[in-house]
């Protein structure tokens, strides 16, 4: 077992010192939080498995790649994307429009600033091409490109309505998944399929300014399975929440 003597700003400095050099990457807080929950949770486990549902060009799974390295003396990741944006026939979910994030509001479920916010950042994007489907595209040879040699990772090309057909799990359990993938479908399809392959999830899109489907996923999923109960944290510089779920 590796023996982790340092806090984990300092991991995660190297880190970013590493990203910086290798891909050009500045780290953003979604993958911080995601580092922090692996290191405070799994640091001392001798083999570490982590599955990360839409990796684009790997802003967040290559910081979390030279986190394990460093953490674990063994460890598996897995890859998880269409690797050509989002599928054709997930994109016209109306749990996915803008007036989610109204009803969400007169519901309770966020708060009144929260709904400001995603007013404004909407209100950015021109003809809704953030639900489209070519919103993410040309990044399959730079993702493949930048897993050359790191042979602890799996790519498994797939939609999310296909994992049970493309993702060979056998008794394999996931310490930890990541959800970053935008769309209420996508959320669900994801927690269903992992939903007994983990005990935690970690979600990029929970609090979110410009996609309202993944916290409807959640909170559909939640109050399906209540044994999984939310944890966050609250980033105040720049106000922003980051949440999963656990059980
Ligand atoms: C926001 S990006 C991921 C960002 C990445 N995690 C990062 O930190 O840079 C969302 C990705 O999810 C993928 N995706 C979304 N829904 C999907 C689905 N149903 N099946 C397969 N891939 C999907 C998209 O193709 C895209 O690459």
């Amino acid at each position: 077992m590796k023996k982790i003597e340092k806090k984990f700003n300092e991991v995660w400095k190297e880190i970013a010192y590493k990203c910086s050099k290798q891909y050009k990457l500045v780290l953003g807080n979604n993958a911080r939080f995601v580092a922090e929950t692996i290191y405070k949770e799994f640091k001392n486990k001798q083999f570490f498995t982590y599955a990360e549902c839409g990796v684009f060009t790997g802003t967040t799974f290559f910081p979390i790649y030279h986190l394990c390295k460093t953490l674990f003396q063994n460890f598996r990741l897995y890859a998880l994307d269409s690797f050509s944006g989002f599928p054709k026939d997930i994109t016209l979910n109306p749990n996915d429009e803008f007036e989610n994030f109204e009803i969400m509001y007169e519901n309770g479920s966020i708060s009144e600033d929260h709904l400001i916010r995603a007013r404004e950042r909407c209100g950015k994007i021109p003809n809704k091409e953030h639900l489209q489907v070519d919103y993410f595209k040309d990044y399959a040879e730079e993702f493949y490109k930048r897993c050359e040699g790191k042979k602890e990772i799996q790519i498994v090309k797939t939609s999310f309505s296909d994992l049970d057909k493309n993702l060979e799990t056998g008794s394999y359990n996931f310490d930890l998944v990541f959800l970053d993938c935008d769309l209420y479908l996508s959320y669900t399809e994801c927690l269903d399929f992992f939903k007994d392959k983990t005990k935690l999830f970690v979600f990029d899109e929970y609090y979110s300014l410009k996609y309202p489907g993944p916290r409807l996923a959640c909170n559909n999923f939640v109050e399906k399975y209540p044994e999984w109960v939310f944890f966050n944290k609250i980033e105040y510089s720049q106000y922003f929440e980051r949440w999963g779920i656990t059980k």
